[in-house]
C-alpha cells in the first residue's frame, strides 16, 4: 500500500466484528491508513465486541430497528453507507462473510467502483434457502469482490469451481482463530462457571432465520427433554437478542438447571465454550471456534457451509426435528464412546496468523 491509500473496513453485526477487529489490528500495527465503518445492524451485540478489542468506529450508520426485515437492512444500508464513501474516498473496501450488511457494502462500493476485498469467501451450501438470506449474500459478494480471502482450501475450491480468477484468490485460514488465540484464559471464572462447576456444562446458542418458529421450538422442546432426563446436566443459553428468539426461548427453555442470560461479551463466550462438556449450536462463527477447542457441536441445522468440522469429526449435523435432536443429544450425553471419538482438538480454520496474510496481500496488490 502506498502511503496515502486507505483501506475501509465494513461491518455491522457481532460475527463480522468478531473477524474483523484481528484484521483492524493488523492493518493498523503496520501503520497502513484503515477506516473503520459500523452499519448498526446490531447494537448491543455488536457494542460488546469493538468494547473488548478497543476499536472506535470513525462512522456508525445506526441502522438497527427491533425486528427489522431483510428488505429494511439492506435498503437502508446502500442509503446511507454511499455518502460516507463519497466523504470518506477509501481506495479498498473489506467486508466479511454473509450479513446483508455485507451483502449491501460491497453493492454500494461497486456501484462507486470502489473494489472490494471480500474476508471469509467462498463458504457455500448452494442451497439458498438454508442458510437464508446468507447464501445468497455470499454468492452475490463474490461475484464483484475483486480480491477473495478464502478461509480454507475447500473454500478456494468453491471459488475456482465457480469460475473465479485462482490468482484473485488468497487462502488465509479463519480470521476467527486469531481471535481465539486472544481470548481463552485457563484461569477464567465467572458466575456461570460457578453455577455450574458440578455438572456437565452444555452451551447453547440458537439465532438463524430459517430456524425461527416451529423448528426452533422442536430444538428446544428437545433439549428440555434431555436436561429433564439428565441431572448431572446444566445450560447456559446466552439468548441472541432477536425477540424472536427471546420469546420462543423463554416459552419453552423454563427449566432449573437452564439458564437463559444475555448475550454475553466475547471473552466470557470463548471460556464458557472452553470450559463446556459440549455445545449445541445454530451459529456459524462456533462451527469454526469449537473444533481447535476440542469440544464437540451438534449443530441444529440442516445443511453446513463448514464441512471442515464435520469431516475432522467435531461437528455433527443433526437438523431440527425434536426427535432428532432428542437422540442425539441424549447420545452423546450417555455414549462415552461417541464423545470420546468427538471431543478431539483439531483446526480446519488456520492457525491464528489468517489476517497478517490478509494485510500482506493488501500490501502486495497495492503497491
Ligand atoms: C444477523 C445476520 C446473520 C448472522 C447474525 C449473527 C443477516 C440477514 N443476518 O442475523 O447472518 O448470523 O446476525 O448474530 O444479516 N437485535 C438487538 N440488538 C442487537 C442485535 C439484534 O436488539 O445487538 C435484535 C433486533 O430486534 C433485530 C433482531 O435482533 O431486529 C435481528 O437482528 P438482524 O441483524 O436483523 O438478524 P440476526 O438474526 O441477528
Ligand atoms: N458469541 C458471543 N457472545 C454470545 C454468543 C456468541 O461473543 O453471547 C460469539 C461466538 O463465540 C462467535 C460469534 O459470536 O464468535 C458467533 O455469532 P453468531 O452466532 O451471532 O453469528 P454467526 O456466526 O452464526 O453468523
Amino acid at each position: 500500500m502506498s502511503d496515502k491509500e486507505k483501506i475501509m473496513l465494513v461491518f455491522g453485526t457481532r460475527p463480522e466484528a468478531i473477524k474483523m477487529c484481528p484484521v483492524i489490528r493488523e492493518l493498523r500495527n503496520r501503520n497502513i491508513q484503515t477506516v473503520v465503518c459500523v452499519t448498526g445492524q446490531h447494537r448491543e451485540q455488536l457494542q460488546q465486541v469493538l468494547d473488548v478489542f478497543d476499536v472506535k468506529p470513525d462512522y456508525n450508520l445506526y441502522i438497527m430497528k427491533q425486528g427489522q426485515t431483510l428488505s429494511a437492512i439492506t435498503s437502508r444500508v446502500l442509503e446511507r453507507i454511499t455518502p460516507i464513501y463519497s466523504i470518506a474516498r477509501p481506495d479498498v473496501v473489506l467486508v466479511h462473510g454473509d450479513t446483508s450488511t455485507t451483502f449491501s457494502a460491497a453493492l454500494a462500493a461497486f456501484y462507486k467502483q470502489i473494489p472490494v476485498g471480500h474476508v471469509e469467501a467462498g463458504l457455500r451450501t448452494y442451497n439458498m434457502y438454508s442458510p437464508y438470506p446468507e447464501e445468497f449474500n455470499r454468492q452475490c459478494v463474490s461475484l464483484l469482490a475483486k480480491w477473495h480471502f478464502a478461509p480454507t482450501s475447500w473454500a478456494k475450491h468453491n471459488l475456482v469451481h465457480e469460475g473465479k480468477d485462482p490468482a484473485q484468490i488468497y487462502v488465509t485460514g479463519n480470521t476467527v482463530i486469531d481471535a481465539l488465540r486472544t481470548t481463552v484464559r485457563p484461569d477464567f471464572t465467572d458466575d456461570n462457571l460457578e453455577w455450574a462447576k458440578d455438572s456437565r456444562l452444555v452451551f447453547l446458542t440458537a439465532h438463524r432465520r430459517e430456524n425461527l418458529g416451529e423448528p426452533m421450538r422442536a430444538m428446544f422442546r428437545a433439549i428440555r427433554r434431555v436436561v429433564d432426563e439428565h441431572p448431572d446436566v446444566k445450560v447456559i443459553y446466552p439468548v441472541h437478542m432477536n425477540p424472536e428468539v427471546k420469546k420462543v426461548a423463554r416459552e419453552e427453555l423454563a427449566h432449573n438447571r437452564i439458564r437463559l442470560v444475555t448475550p454475553v461479551d466475547v471473552i466470557t463466550c470463548h471460556n464458557l465454550m472452553a470450559r463446556s462438556y459440549l455445545i449445541l449450536t445454530d451459529s456459524g462463527g462456533i462451527q469454526e471456534e469449537a473444533p481447535s477447542l476440542g469440544k464437540p457441536v451438534l449443530v441444529m441445522r440442516d445443511t453446513t457451509e463448514r464441512p471442515e468440522g464435520v469431516d475432522a469429526g467435531t461437528l455433527k449435523l443433526v437438523g431440527t426435528n425434536e426427535a432428532k435432536v432428542y437422540w442425539e443429544f441424549s447420545n452423546l450425553l450417555d455414549d462415552s464412546t461417541e464423545y470420546s471419538m468427538m471431543a478431539k482438538a483439531h483446526n480446519p480454520y488456520g492457525d491464528g496468523h489468517a489476517s497478517e496474510r490478509i494485510a500482506d496481500v493488501l500490501t502486495e496488490v497495492r503497491t
